[in-house]
Parts: structure tokens; C-alpha cells; sequence
């Protein structure tokens, strides 16, 4: 069996366990989202946070766009898109956007959304609550079909046969109702990322298996780094208070056999491995993790890995590519795995990924569609793929050997126990479910006795899904 062979095997055994994994079904109901009643105008965009060392320019050309002589009957229409704000992600948008602009005559506008999640679902909560047509495309987590479905145009004549070619769990996931919500753009699982050249340094033939073998790894190279290095640190995260710190503290909840917050309708969130594992990571602040890493969102957590300052990093696939970067200081030298479990548990990657939506209050739908339908192509996602290590939703592009070929860290996939979130079962009520969640995570991060703040957390969810 050659590489090349070896390698498509173990995609294929990934593109089942993301086919099989049912993702977060997220069917909503039809309450409108909560939020202000005031109307208010338009986001601002806001900052991003500083490049990571070797950020590049992307060097690869965007692909032309298939659907251009459709999409000509709408020259001169100007669309607003609320895109990735920031890394190779904004920079692969900024790229195609100026394609399509060429191709088509369609101007778009792009208005980075906020990088925290949590900020973003505010941010739209706020522009449908003002009906405002001040949005046109927009980037949706996979959490969200459910919340923000009524406020989205169903794409499903236009977008439906093109839909057909995505992972289906996925369409499924955004098909609330029967209409077709959001178009898959890409999707995503945590993973554990390691200094290949450290852990041969430090004598390890292999990344860490358990949360144990992480601690002492992390703390061995630490210890040596620092003669050199005093900003060297073992572990880095997302420990900030948004959604980020739900989808780590599910993998290390699910890791230490506590569940997924909610199961077939039940809260399960209070439990004793539940408790454990937030005890565990609170263990790891000040020691293999910085004490702000409870301000750390993936790019802050990224800055630091990427900038050769930290031995192990958890984040999503985009991080792969970017710090293989030509001018990364760690190019070459990383390397992803499943994250650690306890022993007798499976490594868990909590399910992430975005949607491209159409806003129902847009005045300019048709050219809007045609913005989404080149993104979501099979085209723009293997370009997506190969430059900037986004895992495609179309069954055909993930097992393209040139995408197979860049994401490598795929081959392990089979490993982990991939945990969705609960906005399945919570609907439009999920934010308010996940805040509960992340709330109490970061309490117990900054001391707070686990079993107390998850007896909390218990009660706000029940009190969310009522
Ligand atoms: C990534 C995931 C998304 C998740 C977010 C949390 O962007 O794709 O699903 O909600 O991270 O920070």
C-alpha cells in the first residue's frame, strides 16, 4: 500500500466518524432570538488581534468562479459579508471576494465579525432584531441553524442541489423545518497540538495518550525551555468566558467519562469526572499554562504556540496550516493529535464549523446566494483546504489527495470520540444553555469549588430548557 493509499483509508475512516457523528443536529424552534427589543443599527467591525509571527500573504490563487454567468445578472448589486476576522481564514475571504468581484461585477463589503463567537451571536441577534439590511452573507457556527433560522432565507431552490455533495449530517443540521438555512463551509474538532523538535529533545517517541503524560511532558520541557526562553510555557487554550471555553471544557469533561452536558434530554453536567476534569485544568493555570490564559481565545492561544513560546496548544484544524506558514518560526516542526483522555476514556474533539446564511431582510438575495454558492464550491473548499487547512463538507473534496496530503493530523482522526453541543436539544435556547455551561467552567478556573458550580450550572440549564 502506497502513502498515498494509507492516507485515503484513514480520510475515509474520518469522513465516517464526521458522517456518523450526526453533529449537532440543531433543530430550533421558532421563537424568535432573545435579545433587545431596541432597535439598533449595524455592527461595527471589530479589532483583531495582533498576526502571528510568519503570517504570510496567501501564495496560492483563488479558484475562478464556476457560477459567474448566473451570477452576472446581478452586477452592479453591493453586498455586505460578515466574514472570518481574522489569520488565514480573513485572508483566504479577502482573496475570494476580490475573485468573485472580478468575475462577476457583484461588489462586496467585508465586515469582519467579532472572533469571539459568543460576541458574533450578539452582534446578529441584534442586526435581525433591527430587521436590518445592513447584512447580506454571514458566517453561522454550527450551533446556531436552529436559533437564527427564521431570520434566514431558505436557500434549498436555488443552493439544494448543490447541497446534495456536503456531508449530510451536516445539511441535516442546517435544514430546520424544512428549509435549507445555511450552506456548509467547513468543519472542525479539537485537537492536540505538539512541538514535533521538543519532544524528540526531551526524549518522547510520541505525543502524550492521558492527561497525566500531557502534565509531566508539558512540565519536563517547560522547565528545560525556560534556561532559554523565560516566556516559554507548557500548555496553551481557551480559557476566556465564551464559547470557546464550552467546546475545551467538553472534551475534558467527555475525556474523563463525564458526559456531554445533556443527554437524550438529560442534564448530565454534575457529575464526578465532570468535576474532576475542571478540577484537573484549573491545576494547570500558573503551572504548564499562563495564569492569562483565561483571557485566551484560539488566536491568543495560536500567537503563542506559533511564536515557538509553548510546547502543546489545543485548536481547531485552521492552526495546522498556519503554522506551516512559510516564514512561521515552528514551520515543520508541529505536528496535531487527539487530545489526551484519562486512562480507560477516548480522546474527545468537540464538533465545531461554519455556515454560510443569507439574511432574510437582505435586498439584494439572488447576489447574495451567488457569494455563498462560490464559497461552499468544491472549488473554493479545496482551495480553503489546501491553503488554510479548513476541512471541507463535500464528500468528494475531503478525499481529494491534495487535500488528504495537507491535513495529515487527519489520519488520527479516527481516535476520537467526536462530542457535539448540545443545540440539538436547546434550540434557540443554546447560547443561554452555553453560557450557563461556560460561566461555570471559568468560575472554577479562577477557584471555585467544582461540585458547588456544577449543582449551579445544573440548575440554570433546567431552567433553560423549560
Ligand atoms: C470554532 C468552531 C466553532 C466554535 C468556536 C468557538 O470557530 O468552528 O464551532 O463555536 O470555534 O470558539
Amino acid at each position: 500500500m502506497d502513502v498515498r493509499q494509507h492516507d485515503l483509508r484513514a480520510w475515509g475512516a474520518t469522513a465516517l466518524l464526521l458522517l456518523v457523528a450526526g453533529l449537532s443536529a440543531c433543530r430550533g424552534d421558532k421563537s424568535p432570538p432573545a435579545g433587545e427589543s431596541r432597535p439598533r443599527g449595524a455592527a461595527t467591525a471589530t479589532a483583531t488581534v495582533a498576526a502571528a509571527p510568519g503570517e504570510t500573504a496567501i501564495k496560492a490563487k483563488p479558484p475562478a468562479v464556476p457560477n459567474a454567468a448566473e451570477a452576472k445578472k446581478y452586477a452592479g448589486a453591493k453586498l455586505k459579508y460578515y466574514s472570518e476576522p481574522v489569520g488565514v481564514g480573513a485572508e483566504l475571504d479577502r482573496v475570494m471576494v476580490q475573485q468573485f468581484q472580478k468575475d462577476t461585477g457583484i461588489e462586496v463589503t467585508i465586515i469582519p465579525r467579532p472572533k469571539d463567537a459568543t460576541e458574533t451571536y450578539s452582534v446578529y441577534q441584534r442586526l435581525f432584531q433591527a430587521q436590518s439590511g445592513d447584512v447580506d452573507v454571514l458566517m453561522l457556527d454550527v450551533i446556531w441553524p436552529g436559533a437564527f433560522a427564521q431570520n434566514l432565507v431558505d436557500l434549498s431552490e436555488k443552493l439544494g442541489e448543490a447541497a446534495k455533495q456536503h456531508v449530510e449530517s451536516i445539511v441535516q443540521n442546517n435544514t430546520i423545518d424544512g428549509k435549507l438555512v445555511a450552506m456548509p463551509w467547513f468543519t472542525d474538532f479539537g485537537l492536540l497540538y505538539y512541538r514535533t523538535d521538543l519532544l524528540q529533545k526531551y526524549g518522547y517517541s510520541k505525543p502524550p495518550e492521558t492527561w497525566d503524560e500531557l502534565e509531566q511532558m508539558a512540565k519536563k520541557i517547560q522547565d528545560g525551555e525556560r534556561a532559554a526562553n523565560p516566556n516559554f510555557i507548557g500548555f496553551v487554550w481557551q480559557g476566556k468566558a465564551y464559547e470557546g471555553l464550552t467546546c475545551n471544557a467538553l472534551e475534558w469533561i467527555a475525556s474523563h467519562g463525564g458526559g456531554a452536558i445533556i443527554e437524550d434530554g438529560k442534564i448530565t453536567v454534575n457529575n464526578p469526572g465532570a468535576q474532576k476534569a475542571l478540577a484537573r485544568a484549573r491545576g494547570w493555570i500558573g503551572s504548564i499554562s499562563p495564569a492569562g490564559v483565561t483571557s485566551y481565545e484560539e488566536e491568543d492561544a495560536r500567537n503563542t504556540f506559533q511564536g515557538g513560546n509553548a510546547a502543546f496548544m489545543r485548536n481547531w484544524p485552521y492552526a495546522y496550516a498556519a503554522g506551516n506558514a512559510d516564514k512561521s518560526p515552528i514551520k515543520g516542526k508541529l505536528a496535531a493529535a487527539p487530545l489526551p483522555h484519562e486512562p480507560g476514556q477516548k480522546s474527545a474533539g468537540t464538533i465545531g464549523g461554519w455556515q454560510l446564511a443569507v439574511s432574510k431582510f437582505s435586498p439584494q438575495k439572488d447576489a447574495a446566494i451567488e457569494l455563498v454558492r462560490y464559497l461552499t464550491s468544491p472549488e473554493g473548499q479545496k482551495f480553503r483546504a489546501t491553503a488554510g487547512s479548513f476541512i471541507p463538507t463535500i464528500r468528494s473534496v475531503q478525499q481529494d489527495p491534495e487535500v488528504v496530503k495537507s491535513m495529515p493530523f487527519l489520519a488520527s482522526a479516527k481516535d476520537i470520540a467526536l462530542v457535539a453541543r448540545p443545540s440539538n436539544r436547546t434550540g434557540a435556547r443554546y447560547n443561554e444553555a452555553s453560557i450557563a455551561f461556560f460561566q461555570g467552567a471559568s468560575q472554577v478556573l479562577q477557584g471555585k469549588e467544582p461540585k458547588q458550580v456544577l449543582g449551579q450550572v445544573e440548575q440554570r440549564l433546567t431552567r433553560a430548557l423549560r
